[in-house]
């Protein structure tokens, strides 16, 4: 027996019973003719203590970082008791051990707080996993899968397994192709999800699908996006949207019970697309706080139901206001003191290309009720404070306002809210806000090729009321510059998206069960019915064996986990990650093949 007990479990109840443990050596202290070595596995770290006489034997059998050991002694009270490790009350006098294997010198050290760059501790991840600090990442991981897994279970998911090796049909991002030996010439694509798949269980009549299911998309990567990465993925038949977002909210609920012992009571908000986009300027919302923005201009084409407050900025003859599209403010809480140097601050941050505005104008309200701002020249006291007023600021506030282009002003409105919640402490790691984003449009332009594409997938269904717009208008866009007129670019889908702290964690549809309306939205994606039938020939055949009503949501099991763990980042919480430019550079792939296995294929390679 290599152990009786793990290096986690000793307590001063133990004090004074033989025990044998095994571990990896963590750090080694010599006090004159005694040594201290923290042992340390899996579940913890217990402190060695090596008297006079196995001193000896050290000396000719010498300890180092990482060695695997194997020791026999007594649990003893320590006379210094360390109370921040659940064994710190005790620690054992060995009496015997032996090396059960050296270790090279470890290239960085494997503790909380590590010396080891982000490179070199993805090259040597397995030694990475060791330390605590990534180890409850993996186990919180493996927390949040089981949660969900008892859930899904309890509510009569079966989880179905779907092939890896499928037919290449781009939906959104790349595919990853394989090639096929016993088909030359031919290649698989790797799933960018098991979508069609999980359909096609439902015309099985398996009405409760799911999966924890890798995914492979070849696009550019991010802090939340890996080119492989996991889906909780679910579909349901003979449900609506109104079935799945309970079933679901009920599921993220239970997981954060579960994991976090966290009790989400209250019902989880909902939010329409448009009114995200309104709001927030975005259409992942981090609500964990206000600071809503305020429209004060804005092209009507692009929001028909909604009024701005132009008629406060007009009529001054402020240029950079009159000949923008879109003028947009917040007020920001308790900043009205900003001095001259961080307004400056916050200008060039708005003017860096990655957000890209021209400038920014500021107004302080302050505490005893007068206005200063940049634009005191164009606007009286009174118009300032009626912006005030409609911006929701209150005295001591500072509003912050960007003019520009609709796209780029809001989407630079949305990232400047969420840095001055940042700065302000207003995005706590420790507190969770999710939201339901519901009703995203069904299409979404693509500017390079003029045409309209699926904004979720080709398989959501339009709200039901917007089917005959679709079906009734031509899907050719006649006026790019003006694509947003079109019939289409107002058609609304029964999508939703789950959002956790501003990140999108899960999304779904309704989908189209019928065959003719799955004709009908390929036609208006561009794709003519040869090229229908050679993708998805095999959906649209299913259709015509009795299709249920379904509809389903997939979950970014990473980010879910990435986020309840208080970080941003999922690699921290996949065991074997790539880096940001795809590579795992631990096992140096990806790597050229033999030219045998180049020739059983019958590929020859013609690099650009
Ligand atoms: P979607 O593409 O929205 O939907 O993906 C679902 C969720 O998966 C996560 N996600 C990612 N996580 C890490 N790395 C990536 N590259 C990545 N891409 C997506 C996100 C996202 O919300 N088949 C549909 C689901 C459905 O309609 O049922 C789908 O895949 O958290």
């Amino acid at each position: 027996m290599y152990r009786t007990h793990t290096c986690g479990e000793l307590r001063i109840s133990h004090a004074g019973i033989n025990v044998t443990l095994a571990g990896w050596v963590q750090t080694i202290r010599k006090f004159g003719s005694i040594t201290f070595v923290d042992l340390r596995d899996r579940y913890g770290i217990t402190q060695l203590l090596f008297g006079e006489e196995l001193n000896q034997q050290l000396e000719s059998n010498p300890l180092g970082r990482e060695y695997v050991i194997q020791v026999s002694g007594t649990v003893n009270e320590r006379s210094s008791k360390n109370a921040n490790i659940p064994t710190g009350a005790i620690e054992i006098a060995v009496q015997s051990f032996v090396i059960l294997n050296k270790s090279a010198v470890p290239p960085f050290t494997i503790q909380d707080e590590t010396d080891g760059g982000d490179d070199l501790r993805m090259k040597y991840r397995f030694l990475d996993l060791r330390r605590n600090t990534v180890k409850r990442n993996i186990e919180l991981r493996y927390a949040v899968n089981r949660a969900a897994r008892n859930f899904l279970h309890a509510n009569g998911f079966m989880d179905i397994e779907t092939p890896f090796l499928i037919k290449s049909t781009p939906e959104g991002a790349r595919d990853f192709v394989v090639p096929s030996r016993m088909n030359p010439g031919q290649f698989y694509a790797l799933p960018q999800s098991p979508q069609t798949f999980k359909q096609l269980l439902m015309v099985s009549g398996y009405d409760r699908y799911y999966q924890v299911v890798k995914c492979f998309r070849d696009e550019d990567l991010r802090a939340d996006r890996q080119p492989e990465f996991t889906q909780i993925d679910c579909e349901m038949a003979f449900v609506e949207q109104e079935d799945i977002l309970n079933m679901f909210e009920g599921m993220i609920k239970s997981i954060f019970k579960e994991v976090k012992g966290i009790d989400y009571t209250e019902t989880v908000e909902r939010m329409t697309w448009e009114d995200a986009m309104w709001q927030y300027g975005n259409d992942k919302p981090d609500i964990r706080f206000g600071m809503e923005i305020c429209n004060l201009k804005f092209p009507a084409h692009t929001f028909p139901s909604k009024s701005g407050y132009e008629q406060l900025i007009n009529g001054v003859d402020f240029k950079v206001f009159d000949e923008a599209e879109t003028v947009v403010a917040i007020a920001v809480p308790g900043c009205s003191e900003y001095t001259r140097k961080q307004t400056d601050e916050l200008t060039e941050w708005v003017k860096r290309p990655q957000i890209g505005m021209k400038g920014l104008v500021f107004i302080k309200c302050n505490e005893d009720g007068t206005f200063k701002s940049s634009v005191d020249k164009f606007y009286s006291e009174e118009k300032l404070k009626a912006i005030a007023d409609v911006s929701g600021a209150k005295s001591g506030d500072l509003i912050l306002i960007l003019a520009g282009t609709e796209e780029r002003t809001r989407k630079a409105m949305s990232e400047l809210r969420l840095d001055l919640g940042e700065r302000l402490g207003l995005r706590k790691k420790d507190e969770f806000k999710l939201l339901w984003v519901l009703d995203f449009p069904l299409f979404e332009y693509a500017e390079e090729e003029n045409r309209w594409v699926a904004r979720h997938h080709p398989f959501t269904s339009p709200k039901p009321s917007q089917i005959e717009t679709m079906i009734q208008n031509n899907p050719v866009i006649e006026d790019a510059a003006n694509y947003l007129k079109h019939p289409y670019a107002n058609i609304k889908a029964n999508a939703y998206d789950m959002v956790l702290n501003g990140n999108e964690i899960g999304g779904g549809s309704i989908r189209i069960y019928q065959r003719e309306l799955q004709e009908k939205m390929f036609l208006a994606l561009g794709m003519d019915a040869e090229e229908q039938q050679h993708k998805f020939g095999f959906l649209l055949g299913a259709f015509e064996y009795g299709a249920p009503p379904h509809g389903g949501i997939a979950f970014g099991f990473d980010r879910l986990c990435a986020l309840m763990g208080g970080s941003e980042s999922i690699r921290d919480f996949i065991a074997f990650p790539k880096n940001n430019s795809g590579r795992d550079v631990m096992l140096d792939a990806p790597s050229s093949i033999d030219q045998k296995q180049l020739d059983e294929l019958q590929i020859r390679l013609h690099l650009k």
